[in-house]
């Protein structure tokens, strides 16, 4: 028999980016922006919490989150508990002013548990038992883990749930592992069940008669495990599906702990953007915040693009309320193999970026730098060598000019754009054995979004599912897998006036992966006004693509074998074993709305130049009326977001920068006033309303 466990959630409401529950507000109000970090003073002496509280009231700091990985001395040996020195750590903040977001320490379980009860610890896909000595080896399916967890989230509640420092919970930390033991199994095959209801249906979703896979009964089932050749692919899917509701059961049953003492008191835990493994369209109705970690690389060119697209995506799980950055780094990290650290200004503009983009918190991973362990090179905001540094200055700064940006607070971003992206079609998309692994789903999202970037113009990531009637231009970069009920919310998208934009490989398969047949994209060919019949991956050196409105090209990596039925190709193969092929259809419907279907992976010039078109055609302007393809856009490197009625430039170059304005802006940052042309030095932001002459 299986048996269902009791915190389960796959039963959850269809995944639509429902706005979190109980939301900033109330500190926000309070507090004004929230600017601080993980604070973890138990590697430090208690003289040293003193100085902690001192330097953190001189740099603007009002909230630290503390307790994140002090399980083994919260809980030395099973059943004795030693809270003291935290109800100390407690008191002492409170005194002082600065709020806390108290964490349940059960990402990281002690030696103990993992010892007496070796079934609480992991196992990888080839079988490895994971050791203590590291942190998040537990097994989400582990009774006993579950048990000891909810135990010493208990006796936490109990203890501090009134405390008057502490104004948020924070489950855990970064839930966002997979394991593949016994115990796992048994608890997937009990998710199947709920899933499918019958041996037969789960037959059918997983297509057995393939390779002789059929199964008799749920216990034959397993997680996918090291195997000779491919896994059946729905079966991968459908365990990363389970893997993040099974981490999710473990964040609502320690929430509802929390809920219970303290009704009032936001909960939430930290989000790492586009996690691989973690599906947070399921999660972000369970948060009453949306947080997130990001990590910018600064050796990256594409880091302020790639953050500002997971800080969209937040806003979209947010549902358009306020959400917050709850870790990032000042400087350096270590965990990459070769480690910039960020600029004083490089640092600032991070911060803000993500404030522009509708967070009303900026966090950090850490306050004090650690002088021991794993992240001793991992940069904090007071530095091994002490407040009397670069950076520790920044940090002071900042928080100064955030106590000034108090009219941001609660303030929306206001988009005209989707972007459309779904865990489940991304990890379908990313399955082996697929027409070519050089079609990257991220790198789609990336390649589409940087022409918006460029012109200011704002996007909110949505759930296919989700609500589109704000939206007068779509995007899906590469929505292979989608459900009947996604597609037609897609299709309504042009059905009522709307431009909708699918990259390639979109509409590909179904809800369990199974390939739509017919000619595709089967649920949109009406609407894009064309149709194809094979997926042709193309020889390296690219093929040559004739275009009278695009400018012809050289498409790379994919090309598909498409047919014009009655819209137009915008652009055609011209030579190669697609000649004569459309690359690029469109077909403006009766309703006045728009479709493209873009069937290869054309320059980024080129794809810039679709977007502008389908910019244009939804009408859509960017933060300071710049629309693509027509006139200057802003100048290079310069990010420019609205949030309410603040405009926000960052100069992401080191290099000068203008922006040409029209009247008085005065700069929140600053408080100077400027009248037209406004100046950017290297790596400066600018927070700017206009005054009314
Ligand atoms: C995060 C984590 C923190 C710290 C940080 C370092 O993933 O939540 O505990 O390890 O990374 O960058």
């Amino acid at each position: 028999m299986v048996r269902p466990t009791p915190a389960t959630v796959n039963a959850a409401p269809r995944p639509t980016g429902t706005p979190a529950r109980r939301g900033l507000d109330a500190l926000t109000r309070e507090l004004g922006l929230l600017y601080g970090g993980d604070y973890n003073p138990e590697q430090w002496p208690r003289e040293v919490w003193h100085e902690d509280v001192a330097l953190m009231r001189a740099a603007g700091v009002n909230l630290v989150t503390v307790g994140v990985f002090s399980w083994a001395l919260l809980e030395p040996r099973p059943g004795e508990f030693e809270l003291d020195w935290l109800g100390d750590v407690l008191d002492l903040l409170q005194v002082s002013g600065i709020a806390v977001d108290l964490a349940t320490p059960t990402a990281s379980p002690p030696a103990w548990l993992g010892l007496r009860w070796p079934e609480t610890r992991a196992v990888t896909a080839d079988g490895v038992r994971l050791s203590h000595g590291s942190r998040n080896h537990f097994c989400p399916s582990s009774p006993v883990y579950r048990e000891r967890a909810l135990t010493i989230a208990g006796v936490l509640v109990d203890r501090f749930a009134s405390h008057p420092a502490v104004r948020m919970w924070h489950i855990g930390n970064e839930y966002g592992q997979v394991c593949h033991c016994d115990l796992c199994g048994a608890e997937f095959q009990a998710w199947l069940h709920r899933r499918y209801g019958t041996v037969d249906g789960l037959n059918r979703a997983w297509g057995t008669t393939f390779w002789s896979q059929r199964y008799d009964d749920w216990t034959e089932v397993v997680p996918p495990r090291a195997a000779p050749y491919l896994i059946n692919p729905t079966q991968a899917l459908d365990y990363r599906r389970f893997a993040s509701d099974q981490l999710l059961a473990l964040y609502v049953e320690q929430r509802e702990l929390v809920r219970q003492a303290a009704p009032a008191t936001p909960v939430t835990t930290n989000f790492m953007g586009f996690h691989p493994l973690t599906d947070y369209w399921r999660w972000a109705p369970e948060v009453d915040v949306v947080a997130d970690d990001t990590y910018g690389d600064p050796a990256d060119e594409d880091s302020p693009l790639l953050q500002g697209l997971a800080h969209d995506l937040m806003r979209g799980l947010a549902g358009g309320a306020p959400w917050m950055l709850m870790e990032q780094a000042a400087g350096a990290v270590n965990w990459r193999p070769h480690n910039l650290p960020k600029t004083p200004g490089r640092m600032r503009l991070d911060s803000l970026r993500a404030i522009a983009r509708g967070a009303d918190g900026s966090c950090y991973f850490q306050w004090r730098q650690s002088a021991f362990g794993a992240e001793r090179f991992h940069s904090a905001l007071v530095p091994h060598a002490g407040p009397d540094t670069r950076l520790h200055r920044a940090v002071r700064a900042h928080g100064a000019e955030l106590g000034r940006l108090h009219r941001v607070v609660g303030a929306r971003v206001e988009a005209r754009v989707a972007f459309v992206f779904d865990w489940s079609s991304w990890w379908a998309t990313e399955e082996r054995a697929m027409p070519s692994d050089r079609l990257r789903v991220m790198d789609q999202l990336l390649a589409y979004y940087r022409p918006l970037w460029r012109a200011g113009i704002a996007v909110d990531v949505v759930h296919p599912g989700g609500d589109l009637s704000g939206y007068d231009l779509v995007v899906a970069p590469q929505l292979y897998l989608v459900d009947d009920d996604d597609a037609q919310n897609l299709r309504g998208v042009v059905e009522r006036g709307g431009v909708l934009l699918l990259g390639p490989f979109s509409g590909v398969a179904d809800a369990d992966a199974h390939i739509r047949l017919g000619r595709f994209p089967v649920p949109f060919t009406d609407l894009v006004g064309g149709s194809g019949e094979e997926y042709c991956p193309l020889p390296d050196g690219g093929v040559p693509v004739r275009s009278e409105a695009l400018g012809d090209f050289s498409a790379t990596v994919w090309g598909e074998r498409l047919r014009l039925d009655d819209g137009e190709a915008v652009a055609t193969f011209a030579g190669g074993d697609l000649d004569g092929s459309p690359a690029v259809l469109r077909r403006c419907a009766p309703s006045g709305g728009e479709a493209w279907y873009v069937g290869t992976l054309p320059p980024q010039a080129v794809l810039d130049e679709i977007v502008a078109r389908c910019v244009r055609s939804a009408g859509v302007v960017g933060a300071l009326g710049r629309v693509p393809g027509a006139g200057p856009l802003l100048p290079d490197g310069v990010e420019a977001v609205r949030r309410g009625d603040v405009l926000f430039l960052l100069n992401t170059t080191t290099e000068e920068r203008d922006v040409a304005l029209v009247g008085v802006h005065h700069d929140l940052l600053t408080g100077t006033d400027t009248t037209g042309t406004v100046h950017l030095g290297p790596e400066d932001a600018l927070a700017l309303i206009e005054r009314i002459a």
